[in-house]
């Protein structure tokens, strides 16, 4: 964890520079060691850079400040200045950002990335000014897979009773219910215990999580499904950000853009040796074939159907059609 800067200069001489930086606490969920950490980290660098020291971001890792909704309702009461959040609670704030937790949406990383760099990812980031918000920029996390106790999952029926645990997010639960699992959503600081303990059977997260919360120690079986793409977003506190001028914010917002593009980066590398690395640590591991996640698409089809009457056809179609 980063040191405030006041505390290191206060040791030295008396506080006189200290009025001059302004400390910036920024909460996340997962250790420094992570995609978060990584995010975090540029995004500090890029902006205290941009605007010559005069801000210094202390991190919490590792649900340090709480869950990823309590960080949030942290941003819109002005008691934490920001976050790098997964999609997991934001439909909670903002219902149309759900459409991206839609499972099997994005082909692919290209995919995913363009839409969010495009037109409709931007007007979603500015959806959340009404809520105390401020989306600066798309993190990312990679393409979530199943890593349960049981069994190894290969059809929708493998699913069938299965304990698992999964995001407080509305689409996510419809789905594993469609698909005849029990899903049980949970805020992710009780997750590691809830397994180990043996309350859930399972739960799910793409290689950049699983690797870096050592899910290998809890988990035997890893079925890679990549059945959904699991963005994040960068935000500050609205309150925080009036108070910037237009070069401050700009220096927040251009970070951000650094921070996300970092985590990208990490996820690349995870996603490279991600396998290997639970291989290695004794994970038993199956990778989905085209036809096996077409079944599982199949099984999800009434939950399809209200995908399309909560986020409208054309606005599914549009993602789709993006190259
Ligand atoms: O599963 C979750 O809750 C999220 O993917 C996590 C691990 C907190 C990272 O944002």
């Amino acid at each position: 964890m980063n040191l405030p800067a006041c505390a290191a200069t206060l040791s030295l001489i008396a506080g006189a520079a200290c009025a001059d930086v302004t400390d910036v606490k920024i909460g996340y969920a997962l250790a420094e060691n992570s995609h978060y950490g990584a995010g975090a980290h540029a995004w500090a660098d890029a902006t205290e850079a941009a605007t010559d020291g005069r801000y210094e971001f202390v991190e919490f890792p590792s649900s340090a400040l709480g869950g990823e909704r309590d960080v949030l309702e942290g941003l819109q009461l002005g008691t934490v200045e920001a976050t790098i959040v997964s999609s997991g609670v934001l439909s909670n704030f903002v219902p149309e950002v759900g459409v991206f937790d839609v499972p099997f949406l994005f082909r692919d990383f290209d995919h995913a990335r363009a839409v969010l760099d495009g037109p409709i990812g931007q007007d979603m980031l500015a959806t959340f000014e009404d809520q105390g918000l401020v989306a600066l920029a798309w993190g990312e996390q990679g393409f979530r897979h199943i890593t349960n106790n049981r069994q190894a999952i290969n059809t929708p029926e493998d699913l069938a009773g299965l304990k698992l645990r999964t995001m407080e997010n509305p689409v996510h639960i419809e789905a594993f219910q469609t698909l005849g699992a029990a899903p049980t959503p949970m805020a992710w600081p009780e997750v590691i215990s809830a397994l180990q303990q043996g309350t859930i059977d399972g739960q799910e997260n793409p290689l950049s999580v699983i690797v870096s919360a050592k899910l290998n120690e809890v988990q035997t079986y890893l079925t890679l499904s990549g059945h959904v793409y699991a963005p994040n977003i960068l935000f500050v506190s609205s309150i925080f950000w009036d108070g910037l001028d237009d070069a401050d914010k700009e220096a927040f917002r251009a970070g951000a853009v650094e921070g996300g593009l970092a985590m990208r980066a990490f996820v690349d590398a995870a996603e490279t040796n991600g396998v290997e690395a639970m291989t290695a640590a004794g994970m038993q591991i199956n990778a989905l074939t085209a036809e096996q996640k077409d079944a599982i698409k199949t099984a999800l089809a009434p939950a399809y159907a209200d995908y399309a009457v909560t986020f409208g056809p054309e606005l599914l179609q549009q993602i789709a059609d993006v190259q």
